[in-house]
C-alpha cells in the first residue's frame, strides 16, 4: 500500500471538500449537550484513587459489571474496566452524589463543550456551513456559553407563541439546571496496579461518567415541533443523545413515548424536504432494551447513515441477535477487520440504511448501498476530509476554522492502520470483493453494497480523545451531503 498516495489523497480531498462545503445551506443537529469536565488521569492519580478503596472490593466490584454509577465503588471498577481494554465507554449517574466525589478525590483539568450535538454544533459552525441549526431541549444559560461565538449557529426560541432563529445564546432556557459529565482519560502505556493485578493500558482512550438530571427529557418543545418550518431550508440532520432516554419515568411515561415521539421529528423533517438525510450518531448505551429500542425502532427505515466506532458496532450487533460476530468484532482476532467489516454490512441491511461510517483507530470502513448517487471516490475524499479533522482535534481538541482544520494534513497516517489494510486486502481479493488494483484504491463491491476503506491519520499525543468520533462522523457526513448537494444543483 503505496503511503504517499495516500497522504496525495488526503491533500486532494481537503481543497475538494472545501469547495463543496458552501453547496449546503443548512444542518440541523440535535439533541444532547453538556458541559464536561475532562480529567487526564496520571499514575498518581490513579495510584490515590485506588488507595480510597480496599483492591479486593474492587475487584470484586468489577466482576458485577456495573452499568451505573451508584457509589464510588461503582465508579472505580468501571475506570478500572476500561483502562484493561483500553475501551471507553460512557456509564450514567442518576444523582449528584459522585459528581461531588469526583470533585473532592480528583478535581478537573478544564471544562468545554460536550455532548455530540454541542461538539458537532461548534465543529460545523467553525466549518463556515451557511446555517446550522442546534437543538438541545435542556439549553441553560450556562451552557449556551460553550457554544462558538460565530453569526451561522442558530437555535429555536419561543416567544409569544412564536419560533425564531437565535444564537444559542440569545436561546437559552431560564430557570433550567446544566448538565455535567466527567471525562476520564487515560494514556496508552500508563501503568496499572491493584490488588496484585499489573496491566498497562493498550491505547488512548476515556471513561465518560454522564450525570443524568430527573429533567432530563428528550423531545422537542410543542410550538418547535409544529413550526418546524421555520427552521428550513436545511439540507441534512445530525441526531444524537438518544442514550439518554430512560425505560420508565416517574410521571408513568415509558421510553415508548420518547421513541415515538422521536420519530415523528424524523418523519416531519423529512416530509419538509423529502431529499433530506439524516445522519444518527451512535454511542456507549449501557441499557440493552434502550439501545435496542434506538437501532430497531428510530435508526431502522428512518433514518439514512450512521457513524459508530468498533465497540459499538460489537454492541449492536449482540443486541440485533448477532452474538456470534459480535463476539468476533470485540476480540479483535486475526480476522478482527475482515469482522468488522462484515458487522458493519450487516447492520447497513438489518437496519435499512443508506450508509455506515465506521471509525477505528488507524482506518474507517463507510458501507454503502448499491446505487448510492456518489462515486466511490466521492465516498472516499468524504472520509479523507474527516480523517484531517480528527487530526485537527487531537491536536488542539478544537477546529475553530479552515485553517485550523488543515494542521491535520501534517499528521502522518498511522502506520498501524496501513497494516490492518494489508491484511484485510488479502481477505478481500480472496473473497472477489475487489481486485488487488482496486483494493490500492480502497473500493470494495460486494453482492448487495459498496464500501470504502482509508488509512487514517493519527496523532499519537492526543489533547483529549473525547469527541473525537463525533468530529469524525459529522465532518465525513457534512462532506458527503455537500458534494449530494453540488451534484444535483
Ligand atoms: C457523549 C458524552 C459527552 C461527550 C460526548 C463526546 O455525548 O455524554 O460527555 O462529550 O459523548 O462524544
Amino acid at each position: 500500500m503505496d503511503v504517499q498516495e495516500w497522504e496525495q489523497r488526503h491533500k486532494e480531498a481537503f481543497s475538494n471538500v472545501k469547495e463543496t462545503i458552501p453547496y449546503l445551506e443548512g444542518m440541523f443537529v440535535a439533541y444532547n449537550s453538556n458541559i464536561d469536565f475532562i480529567k487526564h488521569l496520571t499514575e498518581e492519580d490513579l495510584s490515590r484513587l485506588i488507595g480510597v478503596f480496599k483492591e479486593t472490593e474492587i475487584i470484586e466490584r468489577i466482576e458485577t459489571y456495573p452499568r451505573e454509577i451508584k457509589d464510588p465503588l461503582d465508579f472505580m471498577a468501571r475506570l478500572l474496566m476500561s483502562m484493561r481494554e483500553g475501551k471507553a465507554a460512557e456509564i450514567p449517574t442518576h444523582n449528584s452524589d459522585i459528581h461531588e466525589w469526583l470533585k473532592e478525590h480528583l478535581g478537573f483539568d478544564y471544562a468545554g463543550m460536550g455532548g455530540q450535538a454541542g461538539i458537532i454544533s461548534n465543529l460545523l459552525s467553525s466549518l463556515e456551513l451557511k446555517k446550522v441549526v442546534a437543538y438541545i431541549p435542556w439549553l441553560s444559560q450556562e451552557q449556551a456559553e460553550y457554544f462558538v461565538d460565530t453569526d451561522n449557529l442558530f437555535h429555536p426560541t419561543v416567544e409569544n407563541g412564536k419560533v425564531f432563529l437565535k444564537h444559542p445564546r440569545e436561546a437559552f432556557k431560564s430557570n433550567i439546571g446544566s448538565k455535567v459529565n466527567w471525562i476520564l482519560e487515560y494514556s496508552n502505556n500508563l501503568k496499572v496496579s491493584c490488588d496484585g493485578r499489573d496491566f498497562n493500558v493498550p491505547r488512548d482512550n476515556r471513561l465518560i461518567i454522564s450525570s443524568r438530571p430527573k429533567w432530563l427529557r428528550l423531545d422537542v418543545d410543542k410550538e418547535v415541533y409544529e413550526q418546524l418550518d421555520s427552521i428550513f431550508p436545511i439540507d441534512g440532520a445530525i441526531l444524537s443523545g438518544y442514550q439518554m432516554i430512560k425505560e420508565e419515568y416517574e410521571d408513568g411515561s415509558t421510553y415508548k413515548n420518547y421513541v415515538a415521539s422521536s420519530v415523528q421529528v424524523i418523519e416531519k423533517l423529512k416530509s419538509l424536504n423529502p431529499e433530506l438525510r439524516i445522519h444518527v450518531e451512535l454511542t456507549s448505551i449501557q441499557n440493552r432494551v434502550i439501545r435496542k429500542a434506538i437501532l430497531t425502532e428510530i435508526v431502522a427505515k428512518h433514518v439514512h447513515s450512521l457513524g459508530l466506532d468498533t465497540v459499538e458496532v460489537a454492541n449492536a450487533l449482540n443486541v440485533l441477535g448477532h452474538e456470534e460476530l459480535s463476539y468476533s468484532v470485540i476480540m479483535k482476532q486475526e480476522y478482527g477487520i475482515a469482522s468488522l467489516y462484515q458487522g458493519a454490512v450487516q447492520l447497513l441491511k438489518d437496519l435499512s440504511l443508506e450508509r455506515v461510517h465506521v471509525h477505528s483507530l488507524g482506518f474507517y470502513i463507510c458501507i454503502l448501498v448499491k446505487g448510492h448517487p456518489l462515486t466511490l471516490k466521492e465516498h472516499r475524499d468524504s472520509l479523507l476530509f474527516s480523517s484531517i479533522l480528527a487530526a485537527a482535534k487531537a491536536i488542539r481538541g478544537n477546529i475553530g476554522n479552515f485553517m485550523e482544520a488543515e494542521i491535520g494534513l501534517d499528521v502522518p497516517i498511522s502506520s498501524d492502520g496501513i497494516e490492518d489494510l494489508e491484511n484485510f486486502k488479502l481477505y478481500c481479493v480472496g473473497r472477489k470483493l475487489c481486485s488487488l488494483e482496486e483494493s490500492e484504491y480502497g473500493y470494495l463491491y460486494g453482492p448487495d453494497h459498496d464500501a470504502v476503506i482509508i488509512p487514517t491519520k493519527v496523532f499519537d499525543k492526543p489533547k483529549a480523545t473525547v469527541g473525537i468520533g463525533d468530529t469524525i462522523s459529522a465532518g465525513a457526513f457534512a462532506a458527503m451531503l455537500a458534494k449530494l448537494k453540488q451534484k444535483r444543483s
